[in-house]
């Protein structure tokens, strides 16, 4: 009998979308505002999700107070109040799009959590634009 858990965590960050490989022109036509060379900001709400059997002893499928931490130690520190291309390893040369922050937080949880529960992320980049990673 499987479960889900849910974790809800809230990070804000600043982001460009941009092909170097393309002109100005493109990038703009492809990216509109969201290329604008000054960056622009997001609040991003990030739902961490985890599924696997209810442990007998705990009854808990993961406590939620250590998928809080790691979310907290491995996520939010690492991009909260950062400017994602300019700030941060991970994005110096990969486009910032929700879809690209979504797989590098679920590649930065992974090793974190035990292999024997799924891992899902689902990040919302405005209340009505979110992704989702692995589909
Ligand atoms: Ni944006």
């Amino acid at each position: 009998m499987k479960v889900s858990v849910f974790r809800k965590e809230n990070f804000n960050a600043a982001h460009r979308l941009y092909n170097p490989a393309w002109s100005d022109d493109v990038n703009n036509d492809v990216f509109g505002k969201c290329a604008l060379p000054n960056y622009h900001g997001h609040n991003y709400e990030l739902q961490v999700k985890v599924t696997g059997e209810i442990d007998e002893a705990t009854g808990y499928v993961m406590d939620m107070k250590v998928l809080s931490e790691l979310i907290q130690q491995f996520i939010i520190e690492r991009f909260d109040h950062k400017n994602l291309n300019l700030d941060t390893e991970e994005f110096k040369t990969l486009n910032p799009t929700a879809e690209n922050i979504a797989v590098v937080i679920y590649n930065l949880l992974r090793p974190q959590i035990d292999k024997k529960v799924e891992l899902q992320v689902r990040l919302y980049e405005t209340p009505r634009n979110f992704v989702e990673y692995p589909v």
